[in-house]
């Protein structure tokens, strides 16, 4: 069942296997028989009228609102911001005309999120809420509810709910540029079954992970992952992934950025992982990775399949590059898992982390 661990020794573990489950009960759950999106008329009609989103979420909910943003923009051509709800409420920045609310949160709880969701309420403003609780918070306040179909997500540290968040969004997208008539040169429904089958071939490598980090991350003290475009953001959530549950000190950054004060960091053997998804900035990224093996840098590439290269740690299967995030995320939880319990923490319940912060 969904609470409990069954043959498992952590729920992250199954969490982390049920995710093409989660995926294909998404796909599911919003498409009839017809190939037409479920989406209620009223979230389509939004969706049009808006002229710019603001996404506002904590935590791995913000990261995969980052992922999301692609989606919106590329496929929908909605203008989308990003933002930390922390810092939203207290530095609101200018807002466009006809502004939509998008609200991630796994549990629909979090407060930081709940205390801007009151604030552009009492402005006039729409506002969506995708969660993974139907009738959380978040989503009785809010105008409309897509949710996540994720099932109970049990282990503090996040995973079936970011590709469930992302996957959503992906819909959210689809759904708004078949409302809007914009023409799309690939079909992203199938894109998603593709993303699936793909992480259930890296969950079948859980061994090949273990063994990196048995021989990379074992006893370090810390590890950066770099990455551009949307591999940087996967970067963020596999940097977060790591501290949250192996207190090793990771930081993601964008690959430019590096040598603008992070190279500083690299000494002999300091691990860095890499991602390499994404076509237009391989060169680019793979440079980054060869100014840091020049420092003494452990590297691990993470590519996709099309731009491997035989040096590369881990390749993961062919996917569209808009939704690499899904896939690539996976290795990165599989990572972090690993490490925690070789370095043997409390994987499922990480010290000072609660799983849902009603406090602000
Ligand atoms: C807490 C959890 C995180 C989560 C964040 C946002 O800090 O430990 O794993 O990403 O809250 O939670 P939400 O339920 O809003 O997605």
């Amino acid at each position: 069942s969904d609470t409990e661990k069954g043959t498992y020794p952590h729920f992250m573990l199954k969490e982390i296997d049920e995710q093409p489950l989660v995926m294909r009960r998404i796909i599911q759950s919003y498409q009839d028989d017809f190939d037409r999106l479920k989406l209620a008329p009223e979230i389509r009609g939004a969706m049009k009228r808006c002229d710019r989103i603001y996404i506002i979420a904590a935590g791995t909910s913000y990261h995969a609102g980052l992922a999301g943003k692609q989606f919106l923009e590329n496929m929908a051509g909605i203008p989308t911001e990003v933002h930390v709800a922390s810092e939203f409420s207290y530095n609101m920045p200018l807002l466009s005309e006809h502004p939509l609310f998008v609200f991630i949160s796994q549990s629909g709880e979090t407060a930081d999120s709940r205390s801007v969701l009151v604030k552009i309420k009492e402005m006039g403003h729409p506002a969506l809420t995708i969660t993974n609780v139907a009738g959380s918070t978040l989503s009785r306040e809010s105008d409309f509810t897509l949710h996540l179909h994720a099932g109970p997500e049990i282990a503090v540290a996040s995973t079936k709910a970011y590709t469930a968040q992302i996957a959503v969004l992906a819909i959210l997208a689809v759904d708004t540029a078949r409302a809007k008539e914009i023409r799309l040169d690939f079909d992203p429904l199938q894109e998603l079954a593709i993303a699936a089958n793909a992480i259930e071939v890296l969950t079948d490598q859980k061994e090949t992970i273990e063994e990196l980090v048995r021989s990379n991350l074992a006893t370090t003290q810390n590890a950066f992952f770099i990455g551009r475009g949307s591999d940087y953001f996967v970067c963020l959530e596999g940097a977060l992934k790591l501290k949250e549950i192996s207190y090793i000190q990771a930081e993601g950054f964008a690959g430019g950025e590096l040598k603008h004060g992070t190279i500083a960091l690299i000494e002999e053997g300091t691990p860095v992982i890499a991602l390499a998804t994404q076509e237009n900035v391989n060169y680019a990224i793979r440079s980054n990775v060869q100014e840091v093996v020049a420092r003494g840098a452990n590297d691990m590439i993470f590519s996709m399949r099309g731009l491997e290269q035989d040096s590369d740690a881990f390749v993961v299967p062919q996917v569209h590059e808009l939704i690499a995030p899904l896939v690539s995320v996976v290795p990165m939880q599989l990572l972090a898992y690993y490490a925690a319990l070789h370095r043997g923490c409390d994987v499922d319940k990480p010290r000072n982390l609660a799983k849902s912060v009603t406090v602000e």
